[in-house]
């Protein structure tokens, strides 16, 4: 298993890229252009600190294939999103990457809509977790920023929780009302031991007040991205970004 690298050297989180919408680009002509690996390899060189895909039951974007090729083109620890599925758990064994976020699945859905509801499956979830586990793989699940679902996420045996973002970067006027249910989450995440991580629908413009969060350990940011790397490239997408982790989590520091 790689070792987590700390929070932080300099207390900034941690970005992992997440690169489904190379493959979903990709996937629009069948072929193999533009590659996802590719993007990983750019995506080190830009300052990112881990790669994250979902395989997803359909494969609509980021295929079996992959993530063999990704794990072995990179040193960066692979974070592999998935369904809380008996296949799903096998392939990620199989494969071994450094940590594994569960997340909620339908098909009909465009991408990750909510959290889980690790309330409602609070008996199910450790049948797929207590095995990860045991092959020395991270586990993190995919939640809201709920009191009772991290509550949840810490007695079926998570060590990490990923905050899903997409309700405080949809929320218009309500952002400092999304954004302190994310502050009262990650509070309570990391006072239950549990390291905490965020991500969906994550930008420039509103990435700051989450990084700046004093218990974020990493951020997961992948469409955004992906989407700028058109105009900007990918390199300077992603370096931009770092930089504005940073500077978000020092200004934090130092006032
Ligand atoms: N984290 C998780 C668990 C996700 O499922 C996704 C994709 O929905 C992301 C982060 C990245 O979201 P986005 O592509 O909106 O940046």
């Amino acid at each position: 298993m790689t070792p987590t690298p700390a929070i932080a050297r300099s207390g900034v989180p941690r970005l992992g890229f997440n690169l489904d919408h190379v493959a979903t680009l990709r996937n629009a002509r069948g072929g193999t252009h533009p590659d996802p690996v590719r993007a990983a390899i750019m995506a080190a060189a830009a300052g990112a600190d881990g790669i994250t895909a979902h395989l997803r039951e359909d494969r609509r974007h980021i295929g079996d294939d992959d993530l063999p090729r990704i794990m072995a083109a990179t040193s960066l620890p692979l974070n592999l999103e998935m369904a809380a599925t008996d296949e799903m758990a096998s392939i990620a064994i199989r494969l071994a990457p450094h940590a594994v976020c569960i997340v909620p699945e339908r098909r009909a859905e465009r991408t990750t809509e909510g959290g889980l509801d690790v309330v409602r499956d609070i008996q199910w979830l450790p049948r797929i977790i207590g095995p990860l586990l045991d092959a020395g793989i991270r586990v993190s699940l995919f939640i809201g920023p709920d009191p009772r679902q991290i509550e949840a996420a810490v007695s079926v045996g998570a060590q990490v929780v990923e905050l899903h973002t997409g309700a405080y970067a949809d929320a218009g006027r309500d952002v400092e009302a999304e954004l302190r249910r994310l502050t009262d989450g990650a509070a309570q995440a990391a006072g239950l031991g549990l390291e905490v991580h965020a991500g969906h629908g994550l930008t420039f413009d509103n990435v700051a007040p989450v990084a700046a969060l004093p218990q974020i350990a990493e951020l997961n940011i992948g469409h955004f991205l992906v989407g700028e790397a058109i105009f900007v490239g990918l390199e300077c997408a992603i370096g931009k970004m770092r930089r504005l982790i940073a500077e978000a989590r020092q200004a934090a520091v130092s006032s």
